[in-house]
């Protein structure tokens, strides 16, 4: 038994909320390791749909749930989150719930900040969720951020405070904002402390305790590789590292930790904000696709863009990210099309590549070069084996094999957990 790590293939929202639930009821703990409460992964239990941004998709079904050193926390959206679960009837407490120590975390600054920043930047935004991620990190980075330890010691929080705050006023001021006042966020962050520190934990000793005793981890990435802040389409990313070796260094545990990788893919392409997207279809086809997908974001609601499978995006994905596996969704959604198109390699001006260059223009211009495959008109929603696949499904998810050079290790064919083919158990290596 090994561990698993759950990365996305694509740029986000490939559906990694079912397979870590699906997961999840074979592992012993669920651990999140980047990004924050910028994901949306949704969740569909017994007919119940469970929305989640920060929280560990464990939780929903009581098992140990960890927020790693690597995740930017926002609390007063962790406890919105958990008053809006507890809603729904799921509990969680700090005994299932452990949050790093020394996590970093996101304040309303960094919110305003990023809003801000988009708004100036008018044609040239990244198209953020406005959550405040990348101000977070960056003050992560520059070794000015408060972490979940700080609350628990008012006069190193004070200090700490006023040393981010010659940082961001002097910003704000730049601006035209409003400065933030010292004295309110010191008070705002000494408010939320006693709610947030039952949960602080020195999580890498506690997953060093688990692994110690055998316990199966599973690690639950947010976003997706090609939102990965260096090997993404930057400057179009998110502002932590998606890729799968985030496991290990987002949580306190070695790269062998890691575990055997999954790469959630989704069977067509999408991506939300701006940047490239070499297969995007800007027709009745996208249209099509993102309306039979539901293709609109957990978090901000956006109209997701949508286009063909892209071959040469997911095998470089699959290298990078050192990906054993993927767990295929959505192929329902293509259900009904008469051909199916795939990406299979690029050209740029006289030149064919197999990859995508890091380069703004050349990742604007590449032109995808198909392959066209017959499509199939019965339905493969809801289908339980391979054998249930019509031929023309079966020789679609072969060719993406093929083509990434991974082999598909779940097929999902609905948002409902029992309707998952499972060709080889990540658990098992
Ligand atoms: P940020 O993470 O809010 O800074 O946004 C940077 C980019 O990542 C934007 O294009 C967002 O739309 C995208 N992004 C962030 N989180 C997600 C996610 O969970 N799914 C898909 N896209 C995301």
């Amino acid at each position: 038994m090994t561990n698993v790590t759950v990365v996305g293939a694509q740029w986000g929202d490939e559906g990694k909320g079912k397979i870590v639930d699906w997961l999840s009821e074979r592992a012993d703990i669920v651990v999140r390791f980047q990004g924050g409460h910028n994901a949306g992964h949704t969740l569909v239990i017994g007919g119940e749909t469970y929305k989640l941004s920060l929280l560990p998709s464990g939780v929903v079904r009581g098992k140990p749930s960890m927020i790693g050193n690597g995740v930017v926390i926002d609390p007063w959206a962790l406890f919105e989150e958990i008053s809006r679960l507890e809603k729904q009837g799921v509990r969680i407490s700090p005994d299932i719930l452990k949050v790093a120590e020394n996590a970093v975390l996101i304040l309303p600054l960094h919110s305003n900040l990023d809003r801000a920043r988009e708004e100036a930047a008018g044609a040239a935004k990244i198209g953020t969720t406005g959550r405040g991620i990348g101000p977070a990190y960056e003050d992560k980075v520059a070794r000015r951020a408060i972490r979940v330890c700080d609350l628990g010691d008012e006069e190193i929080l004070r200090l700490k405070v006023d040393r981010l705050l010659v940082h961001h006023n002097a910003l704000l001021r730049g601006l035209g904002q409003p400065e933030v006042v010292a004295g309110e966020l010191v008070a705002a962050l000494l408010a939320i402390a006693p709610k947030l520190l039952p949960y602080s934990s020195p999580v890498w000793r506690d997953l060093e305790a688990a692994r110690q005793v055998g316990k199966r981890i599973l690690f639950e990435g947010a976003q997706g590789m090609l939102l990965d802040v260096d090997h993404g389409t930057y400057p179009y990313v998110t502002s932590s590292n998606t890729v799968s070796p985030s496991a290990g260094t987002g949580s306190g545990m070695g790269p062998s930790s890691v575990g055997y990788v999954l790469g959630i893919t989704k069977a067509y392409t999408t991506r939300v904000g701006e940047g490239p997207f070499p297969t995007e279809l800007n027709c009745a086809i996208g249209q099509r696709l993102g309306e039979r997908g539901h293709e609109f974001g957990t978090v901000t609601g956006r109209a997701r863009r949508c286009g063909w499978f892209d071959g040469t995006l997911v095998r470089q994905s699959v290298q990078i990210g050192g990906i054993d596996g993927i767990a295929l969704t959505k192929l329902d959604v293509l259900d009904g099309l008469e051909e199916i198109r795939i990406c299979t390699g690029y050209r740029l001006g006289d030149q064919v590549l197999d990859y995508l260059p890091a380069g703004m223009r050349a990742q604007r211009d590449v032109v995808p070069v198909y392959e066209t495959m017959k499509g199939w008109s019965t339905s493969t929603h809801g289908a339980r084996s391979f054998d249930a696949l019509p031929p023309e499904a079966l020789a679609y998810v072969r060719r993406i094999e093929e083509l990434i050079g991974a082999p598909v290790a779940l097929l999902s064919t609905s948002p409902e957990r029992d309707d998952t083919i499972l060709v080889q158990d990540p658990f098992s290596g």
